[in-house]
């Protein structure tokens, strides 16, 4: 047996999965989720979520992966049995499913980074009649969208066909700084914004009469929105700590990965918001286009935005391309592990079905919905309760005994965290499972067959 790759550098394996965690979850999809889920109340549930949900869960995956040092599904059957493959089959499913739709909105960012090259921010705008909204209407489909997801996939198979594992965690070393760097920036700029005041109170002041009026609605997303953003419920940390010695105190580890994400995230959002109010738009009008539409406003405005937003465009792809890698990864590993197939050949073959799948969003936006409420409502979540059942329900003991290594003895906190997962976590992945899958059943209902009927 070849001996397993273990991570170069003690902060390899830290390193990629914040690499993973932040990307366009964090700068794209959390703005616009946030707006559709009214701001404030959205925010709250959400960082509740990620506080007692995903921590846990991000523990769950950590000991699975460090225990069997396997892929994801040869790590479920290994941990629970035979039967887990079928689990482990549709973590492979979630990955083709994200990432198809995550590379047409990397390429979205490498189109914007083109455009700052192109000329300043002011004037592409004005090609596009002056209006930022329409101008990321006209990028966000068609010839262009295309070519660029094209780009993108063949840059993400790249990476992972050789393997670059030290490239990653330098990228990973300039990224997440750079873009605390430019996020902050953007955010004390947009903090003196006249009429931004208003978005402050749109985002930080939750009204819990509206969350407990909402909470069918923006508990799904919010639970969606945050596995979405960790990497959570289809096997990529399991995957990240297989390669992990046993010294590592994984809930450190945890604690880490989870503080970049979620301050990244919510730096995004003290820079949106402002922005969006001073320029007298509606936050959750905008849709996927939030991100876009706001920094256009930002770089077109700033002197010398021009340099900030091909700065921050750029970091952006790389931001997006540290966390396709690691969907590409899982997917990869498993048909390398488990079907023996060469590394190139496996990550070439998996990138074209990708890329295929990926190909209907850029002609219309609608199957970006039709993907990502899939993925996100309904995929991740039911990945993240079946492993909340392997690790509280099944083999317990065994995760606290390897949550244990790198720690130390932990007393009766194993025990807490088993009892959280195994009753309150399961009980809140459930209801937003369900609440998940009605929400998508509804989607396909109303706005896809709809515009099935409109357009065939
Ligand atoms: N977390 C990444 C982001 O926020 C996306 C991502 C990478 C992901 N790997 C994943 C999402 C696995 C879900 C599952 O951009």
């Amino acid at each position: 047996m070849v001996q397993r790759e273990t991570w170069a550098t003690r902060t390899g394996f830290i390193l990629a999965a914040v690499g993973s965690a932040v990307g366009l979850g964090n700068i794209w999809r959390f703005p616009f989720v946030t707006g559709e889920g009214g701001g404030a109340a959205f925010l709250f549930v959400y960082l509740l979520f990620v506080a007692l949900i995903g921590f846990p869960a991000i523990l769950a995956e950590f000991v699975i992966g460090r225990k069997t040092d396997r892929n994801p599904v040869g790590a479920l059957v290994k941990y629970g049995g035979s039967t887990w493959k079928y689990v482990g089959g549709m973590f492979i499913v979630t990955g083709f499913v994200i990432l198809s739709f995550y590379s047409v909105v990397a390429g979205w960012f490498i189109r914007y980074f083109l455009e700052g090259l192109r000329g300043s921010y002011a004037s592409r705008v004005e090609v596009y009649g002056g209006d930022t909204a329409a101008m990321f209407g006209e990028l966000s489909t068609g010839l262009d969208a295309f070519v660029l997801h094209t780009l993108f996939i063949i840059l993400t198979v790249g990476i992972v066909a050789l393997g670059i594992r030290r490239g990653i965690e330098l990228a990973v070393k300039v990224m997440v700084p750079s873009l605390i760097v430019l996020l902050g920036g953007l955010a004390i700029w947009a903090f003196t914004l006249p009429g931004g005041s208003d978005g402050y109170a749109y985002y930080l002041s939750p009204e819990f009469n509206v969350i407990a009026a909402n909470w069918m609605t923006l508990l799904p997303d919010a639970a969606g929105q945050a596995f979405f953003t960790l990497s959570l419920g289809m096997g990529v940390m399991i995957t990240y700590a297989s390669y992990l010695g046993e010294d590592r105190n994984l809930a450190t580890d945890g604690i880490t990965i989870i503080g970049f994400d979620t301050g990244i995230a919510f730096l995004t959002g003290l820079a949106v918001f402002p922005i969006f109010f001073a320029a007298g738009i509606e936050p959750g009008e905008g849709g996927a286009g939030e991100i876009f539409v706001s920094m256009t406003e930002a770089f077109a405005t700033i002197s010398g935005g021009h340099v900030l937003g091909i700065l921050f465009f750029g970091t952006v792809v790389i931001a997006a391309l540290s966390s396709s890698i690691s969907l590409l990864e899982v997917v990869t590993s498993y048909v390398i592990d488990e079907k023996g197939v060469e590394r190139w050949k496996a990550a070439a073959g998996m990138g074209a079905v990708i890329y295929l799948l990926g190909v209907p969003v850029t002609y219309d936006l609608v199957f970006l919905d039709l993907l990502d409420g899939f993925a996100d409502g309904v995929l991740l979540v039911l990945g993240a309760f079946l492993m909340m059942i392997l690790v509280g329900w099944i083999a317990p003991q065994a995760a606290v005994d390897e949550l244990e290594k790198g720690i130390g003895d932990l007393g009766s906190i194993g025990q807490l965290w088993i009892w959280v997962l195994r009753i309150p976590i399961l009980v809140v992945l459930a209801i937003s499972l369900y609440l998940g899958v009605v929400g998508y059943v509804e989607f396909l209902s109303t706005d896809f067959a709809g515009w099935l009927g409109e357009n065939l």
